[in-house]
């Protein structure tokens, strides 16, 4: 038996949906027995002449005096010699501690989380393993625009729409309708809360509906939660945690497949840091089965993580302070959320703010005489100000977490001008 088939034996046997919704690149891969696997058998050998890397001759890295010297409070193994493909063990293991203490005392099992290029490599992970021409992805309309090209572009998947937004909540019944229609069809359902563009997080009894809708679905399904703005919430009553969690604990592995996305993007404020997990809800005995898939993939694409940025997050991770600055910094956004919630109270013209309570952004709804694109040319000549066009329900997106606060007052005027 190859060792594809027998990864895909265990992943039939312990998550069904899982493997039901394999794409046939992701029943293919297994992480070969190459030179990383050849090297990490190796580790701790007396004279290791495994891997294309330059070293001291004794496993110590040897970096240009001009590199090292910039980052002297770095691991320097772990900045200047090459990552195993899954990521630093002590990095993975730190940001699931930090994940479990999010969890707030969750019972739901997970893989331990594989370093990846950022979250857009976790999302593209799930589309490679998970997507192909026979695969329909449900996400709402507007969503992150890199979905379409993740899962369409490069899977050929189909797409199933709903209006994000029903009235001032998110629209559950249209996710419930679009999943009926999806009954015995592979399908993978994006979650993704706080949302981008919308900056909205679903209330709690709205959470609670979207995990009944979610795991009572019939399957085969993977539902891909998203958490790239995890823990950017400015209101009370709202999700409290992660979906994944919930979900995790109500799905029938028969059925529904369970996937976390996240990373220190947004989460860390470490954008271009590029550090990104994904992870699995399932069991002990289809973890490596799992790795084994994604490693292959990593492998076969960008490569391993990099070093420099791993080293920069497990040292952030292990600093008593990180959380008290996280927090500073959400505070700081919260303010700036809350000057925009003013300022459109205080005249919105003819703007019509969609609901918004989390993350980076609030959409902005244009009257229908008027073109998102159209308008959003005028306010960058006439008006010097940038935001992005949403045609699909004709809104401009606002990222109101890069502007000042004493600014949001001008900002918001300038809108309501540009519009007249
Ligand atoms: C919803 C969502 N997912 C994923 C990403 C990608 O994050 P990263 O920069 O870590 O690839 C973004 C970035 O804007 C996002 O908005």
């Amino acid at each position: 038996m190859s060792e594809a088939k027998r990864l895909n034996a265990i992943l039939e046997r312990e998550t069904p949906a899982l493997a039901a919704c394999l794409s046939p690149l992701g029943r293919r891969a297994a992480f070969p027995q190459g030179i990383p696997a050849q090297s990490g058998e190796a580790k701790g050998t007396e004279i290791n002449a495994t891997v294309g890397q330059i070293t001291d001759g004794n496993g110590r890295p040897l970096p240009l005096e001009a590199l090292a010297e910039l980052v002297p409070g770095l691991d320097e193994k772990t900045a200047f010699l090459y990552s195993p493909q899954e990521g630093h063990a002590d990095l993975r293991n730190a940001w699931a501690r930090r994940q479990h203490q999010l969890a707030l005392g969750s019972t739901a099992w997970a893989t331990t989380p594989i370093t990846l290029h950022g979250l857009t490599q976790g999302v593209s992970m799930v589309a490679d393993l998970f997507a192909d021409e026979d695969t329909t992805v449900v996400m709402p309309t507007p969503t992150w625009e890199n979905y379409d090209l993740l899962f369409g572009m490069r899977a050929g998947a189909q797409f199933a729409t709903y209006d994000f937004f029903d009235g001032d909540g998110f629209n559950v019944q249209g996710l419930a309708d679009t999943l009926k229609g999806l009954a015995g069809k592979k399908t993978v359902i994006v979650l993704t809360f706080p949302g981008n563009p919308s900056g909205y997080a679903p209330t709690e009894a709205e959470v609670d509906a979207i995990v009944d809708v979610v795991s009572s679905h019939a399957g085969p399904a993977v539902a891909l939660v998203d958490d790239a703005y995890q823990g950017l919430l400015y209101e009370s009553g709202l999700l409290k945690r992660s979906m994944f969690w919930d979900l995790a604990e109500k799905a029938d592995p028969e059925r529904l497949a369970v996937i976390k996305v996240d990373g220190t993007t947004k989460e860390l404020l470490f954008f271009p840091g590029r550090v990104g997990f994904i992870r699995f809800h399932g069991t002990s005995e289809m973890a490596a089965a799992i790795t084994s898939k994604v490693k292959f993939v990593g492998r076969g694409s960008v490569g391993g993580p990099p070093g420099p940025s791993q080293a920069l997050v497990l040292a952030a991770l292990r600093n008593p302070k990180l959380e008290d600055q996280v927090a500073e910094r959400v505070a700081l956004l919260g303010r700036r959320y809350r000057a925009l919630k003013d300022a459109l109270a205080d005249g919105a013209g003819r703007l019509d703010p969609y609901p918004f309570n989390s993350g980076c952004f609030a959409l902005v709804g244009l009257p229908d005489d008027l073109d998102a694109h159209e308008v959003r040319k005028k306010l960058i000549s006439d008006f010097s100000v940038g935001t992005i066009a949403i045609p699909e329900i004709n809104a401009l997106r606002v990222a109101y977490c890069s502007i000042a606060e004493e600014t949001v007052p001008e900002l918001v005027s300038r809108l309501v001008k540009a519009v007249g």
